[in-house]
């Protein structure tokens, strides 16, 4: 048994999916449902009694005790977070409950659960905590890329309570013993990403005509990795990762904002042409600037392929190809995430942000 938090949201899903299609381990899925977390991307479990949704708040101590206590999982993952750093800029708070603060009463509630185990159940139990490239801080142009023991220097307030939950993750290991893992992934994109997020929220947006905002001069760099690559790699960290260790997760996919609008746009202009025959790319309109934008993120997945084995299965070329797809192919998730409380986000975050 597994317990997964966060498995509603945009990489929990994909996790949650990918488990049931490949393993006969059952997984309860914690979730509190915010704005981010969907149930809809779960709806092709419902019935399936290898999965338990649970909706509810990492924060709460006696629901988190009392799942452990009923279902005795032999691991955790974490991915239960507010994710999204423009939202960070706009309110930092609900960034401090959960990342940091709910990282917190996870991580005691499940000091408590570890410590009542006994024998194999203990020894091979384990906390994989789910992170981001984004703790390191900004890289210029010639630097190379984040291994391990980068520097942290988180620079938005998504990126510091992201680094705060990572110390506390590793502190619960190294004081208390328990054993953790922690990956530390670039940007996903792919099946169910919120599009609130640069990738769907410029397929979503070409699609209905609308504007394609790219912020400052779209020279900012991203390196990113299809969803189910991530999710391959999480599997293999949690089978043979060793306890206590950080693991980078990335594809060596390095691209600048504005080529992967423009990749966005070819595709969108092969697959579904606009009617009047003229490119997406006529959507690009560039806005002001992110406050703090980090310039570049890269991450050296070298200890991982090296230690672990593992690769991931999509290029940028076929993974992004398969996204834009997905998005053609599901307008109806579309227009339900659509028609929730992400409209007053987007009018809040544009206004602010003149063409
Ligand atoms: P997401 O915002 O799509 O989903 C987050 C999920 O967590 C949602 O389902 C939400 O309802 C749930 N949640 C939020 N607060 C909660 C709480 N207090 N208790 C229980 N559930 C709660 O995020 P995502 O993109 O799927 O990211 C998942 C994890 O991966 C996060 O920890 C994020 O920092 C990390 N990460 C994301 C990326 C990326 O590119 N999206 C890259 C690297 C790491
Ligand atoms: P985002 O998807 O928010 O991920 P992150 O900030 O965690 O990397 O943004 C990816 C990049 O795209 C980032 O450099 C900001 C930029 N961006 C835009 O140019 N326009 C947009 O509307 C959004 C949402 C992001």
């Amino acid at each position: 048994m597994l317990l997964v938090t966060g498995g509603a949201g945009f990489i929990g899903a994909n996790f949650v999916l990918d488990w049931v299609a490949q393993s006969d381990e059952a997984i309860i899925n914690l979730d509190a449902l915010t704005y981010a977390g969907n149930r809809e991307n779960l709806a092709s479990l419902e019935g399936n009694e290898q999965h338990n949704f649970v909706h509810g708040d990492i924060a709460d101590t006696a629901l988190v005790s009392a799942l452990l206590a009923q279902h005795q999982p032999r691991a955790i993952i974490n991915f239960a977070a507010e994710s999204h750093v423009d939202r960070s800029i706009h309110g930092p708070e609900d960034f401090i409950q959960t990342n940091i603060v709910g990282t917190f009463k996870l991580l005691e509630a499940t000091r408590a659960y570890w410590g009542s185990l006994k024998g194999d159940a203990k020894r091979n139990f384990r906390f994989l905590h789910v992170s981001t490239d984004e703790v390191y801080g900004s890289l210029s142009k010639d630097e190379p890329a984040f291994t391990e023991t980068h520097q942290y220097q988180p620079n938005s307030p998504y990126s510091a309570s992201k680094a705060a939950s990572d110390h506390l993750v590793r502190a619960y290991h190294h004081t208390y013993g328990m054993p953790v893992l922690t990956t530390n992934c670039s940007n996903n994109y792919g099946p169910y990403h919120f599009p609130e997020k640069l990738i769907p929220l410029m397929i979503v947006n070409a699609l209905a005509g609308k504007a394609l905002p790219v912020y400052g001069d779209g020279q900012q760099i991203r390196d990113w990795l299809y969803v189910k690559d991530h999710c391959s790699a999480i599997r293999r960290v949690l089978a043979a990762g060793t306890v206590g260790e950080v693991y980078n997760v990335g594809g060596w996919n390095e691209k600048p904002n504005l080529e992967i609008v423009h990749t966005v746009c070819c595709i969108l202009d092969e697959l579904r042409g606009r009617a009047d025959g003229k490119s997406y790319a006529e959507q690009i309109s560039y806005v002001t600037d992110r406050p703090g934008h980090d310039r570049r993120y890269a991450i050296d997945a070298s200890k991982l392929e090296r230690e672990l084995g593992w690769k991931p299965a999509e290029t940028f070329e076929t993974g992004i190809r398969k996204t834009v797809l997905w998005y053609l192919e599901n307008q109806a998730w579309v227009a339900n995430v659509l028609s929730g409380n992400y409209r007053d986000w987007v009018a809040k975050n544009y206004a602010e942000r003149q063409a």
